[in-house]
């Protein structure tokens, strides 16, 4: 049986119901749930944007099927946190385990998400105490890229070595980052000093591919290198488009073609990743 979400209404009909009460404390229901007793749920749900209350709603929800005995698989093809799966300095929170904790704990038998930031890799692992398939949009990505270019050979490069599973199989190679210290003020924030890279674009038609591009640092960074480099094309996508701080319109400035799935919603989400999903 599949619930869906209000927020996943571009590709299914919702089931479930999300609203606010007049205080803004979340409210859910699951309507016909008593026909789901001791059955096998997949819960279609984003988790982003509005993250903090879109778990708040998974949580509820999974909590109201744990409670008629359902078996809930969790399907959010983006999870917040994933890039808090380490600490830096002392007395940081590990939010992405908190948060696979916090999802186990209130029901949830599985997570089906894509290109999680923390696993680098495809297929089912443990994290949290959360079991986890993770699957990756990067065929669809790249035959997208192919299509783009109407099939004249790409050369693939991820911006950084925790994305060259993404590209590896295609026989990509990765470039390197170098990230900043945190910024003083409210916004927890590192910058990118630079990405380099010591291969060879001369004339070559580039796809540069990452899990995410939010606020664009990593990308822009890469896209200017290999422009340096002589690339005769670079095109730029990735899984996850946050496309924070206006980094969409500085991207399609600088490359030829900008593209993401549509895990999160945005202008340039042109791969469809329910066919990964189901
Ligand atoms: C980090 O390692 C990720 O793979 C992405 O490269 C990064 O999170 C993108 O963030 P931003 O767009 O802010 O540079």
């Amino acid at each position: 049986m599949n619930l869906v979400s209000p927020n996943f209404s571009d590709v299914m009909e919702p089931n479930v119901e999300i609203r606010k009460f007049p205080d803004s404390d979340v409210y859910v229901r699951i309507p016909g749930i008593s026909e789901l007793q001791g059955e096998d749920v997949s819960l279609f749900h984003r988790l982003y944007p509005n993250q903090d209350t879109e778990i708040l709603s998974a949580l509820f929800l999974l909590d109201t099927l744990k409670r008629v005995g359902a078996r809930t698989t969790l399907v959010s093809p983006y999870l917040p946190y994933s890039r808090q799966d380490k600490t830096f300095r002392e007395g940081e929170a590990l939010s992405a385990q908190a948060l696979c904790g916090l999802l186990s704990h209130a029901g949830a038998h599985k997570l089906v998400t894509v290109d999680c930031h923390f696993l680098k890799k495809e297929g089912e692992a443990e994290y949290g105490g959360l079991k986890i398939d993770n699957r990756s949009a990067n065929r669809l990505l790249v035959e997208h890229a192919r299509k783009k270019l109407e099939a004249r050979e790409l050369e693939l490069i991820s911006p950084d070595q925790g994305a060259n599973y993404l590209v590896s199989d295609f026989g990509g190679k990765s470039m390197k980052k170098v990230r900043g210290e945190y910024q003083e003020g409210e916004e927890a924030y590192r910058t990118v000093e630079k990405v380099e890279s010591e291969f060879d674009v001369r004339d070559k038609h580039v796809l540069i591919l990452d899990d995410m591009i939010s606020t664009g640092g990593t990308m822009i960074e890469a896209v200017k290198n290999v422009k340096k480099g002589g690339a005769r094309t670079v095109l730029c996508a990735a899984t996850h488009g946050f496309f924070l701080k206006n980094s969409l319109e500085k991207l399609k400035g600088l490359t030829d073609g900008v593209f993401t799935a549509n895990s999160i919603l945005n202008p340039a989400a042109e791969v469809d990743i329910l066919p990964l999903l189901r």
